[in-house]
């Protein structure tokens, strides 16, 4: 299958039961919502004819799902074919072939090797080619420092700050200064899954990644979310107006390790890398004395998957005088070449 475009949301298709497709159909043409570059297609589901319907990103009051096969008409031209007789052939190879949406703006990542600005400029102008709703393109340069911000230059438009839509959440950020990671989708879907009727402390909250789905979704009691960076901070609390948890989410300035509330939580969120172990102790004794969960994040090497992100948890939990289950491990992503960013829940007793 020809891979070409990564992101959440360029696949979208709606599955209908073949007896309601044309009303649908004709419902979507309507409102300038399905997605003409793919076919409609046929396919079948528990022994019924289903039809796939694609659809623009933004589709509200369907079950909307990734298309695996997406078939197009006419020859899809990939980012490289378009840029074929317009960049030297010796720098084809380096063209990506997977970029990020962002609200409206593409984010992406071109190898070293290319450092001539017209051709970084001839890259820019074929996504936006398309992809016209967007107004930028950004090159990335990897995430750094204790506030994880993304070294990026903008290469075309003045558009940094954009709103991006995920599982009928809003997140606002600059996308400059913000990262925000296509790779911990399913466990912002999970996240945002647990929580109902909780006291929930998230860490690291940054501008909401977890807190605003929890919030969204779930319906916690209150979720207690601390973020140091205070740019972050600034978008997590428009975050939290853009998406009405004001009641729910309660947000705090500060470093996690002073102000972490203790012997509050049912629930604790330790969302950070590299160097999250050295909060345990304060993600442990915010857990109320009847107990709760904690959702462990690091990145470790392959070779100590799981068993060092759980000793780190029995040794922190022993040193707090507390019983620990571990409930479950999951890779969240690859992080390096070797390394994988993990969390482990466990039950603090
Ligand atoms: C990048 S986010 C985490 C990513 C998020 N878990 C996700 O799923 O995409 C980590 C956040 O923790 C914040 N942070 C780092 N050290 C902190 C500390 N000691 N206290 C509170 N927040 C901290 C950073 O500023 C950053 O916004």
């Amino acid at each position: 299958m020809d891979k070409r475009l990564i992101g959440p949301d360029m696949n979208k298709t709606i599955l209908i039961p073949v007896e309601n497709a044309e009303i649908t159909r004709s419902d979507l043409l309507r409102k300038n919502l399905l997605d003409g570059s793919r076919k409609i297609k046929l396919t079948w589901l528990k022994g019924k004819r289903f039809l796939e319907i694609p659809v623009k990103p933004d589709v509200e009051g369907y079950t909307v799902i990734e298309q695996d096969a997406p078939e197009y008409y006419g020859k899809w031209q990939s980012l490289k074919d378009r840029l074929e007789g317009i960049i030297p052939s010796a720098e084809l190879e380096y063209v990506p072939s997977g970029w990020q949406l962002i609200g409206d703006v593409i984010i992406i990542s071109i190898s070293q090797e290319i450092d001539s600005r017209k051709t970084e400029t001839a890259i820019a102008k074929s996504l936006l080619k398309m992809y016209p709703r967007c107004k930028s393109v950004i090159r990335d340069f990897g995430i750094r420092g204790q506030f994880r911000e993304p070294n990026r230059k903008i290469i075309i438009g003045d558009k940094v700050e954009t709103i991006h839509k995920e599982h009928k959440c809003l997140f606002r950020m600059d996308v400059t200064k913000i990262m925000y990671s296509k790779g911990n989708l399913p466990e912002r879907k999970r996240m945002s899954k647990v929580g109902s009727g909780e006291i929930v402390v998230d860490m690291f909250a940054g501008i909401g990644y977890f807190s605003i789905p929890m919030g969204v979704h779930a319906k916690p009691e209150q979720v207690i979310a601390i973020e140091l960076n205070p740019v972050s901070y600034g978008y997590l609390c428009e975050n939290i107006k853009l998406n009405h948890v004001g009641n729910i989410v309660k947000p705090i300035n500060g470093d996690c390790a002073e102000v972490t509330p203790q012997g509050v939580a049912d629930r604790v969120i330790m969302g950070y890398v590299g160097v999250t172990h050295h909060y345990l102790k304060q993600g442990i004794r915010a857990i109320k004395k009847s107990g709760g969960v904690l959702h462990y994040h690091e990145t470790t090497p392959e070779s100590l998957l799981f068993n060092r992100p759980v000793s780190r948890i029995r040794d922190a939990a022993r040193a707090a005088g507390r019983k620990v289950e571990i409930m479950e491990c999951r890779r969240i992503k690859k992080y390096s070449p070797g390394v994988w960013h993990v969390v482990v829940d466990a039950r603090i007793q």
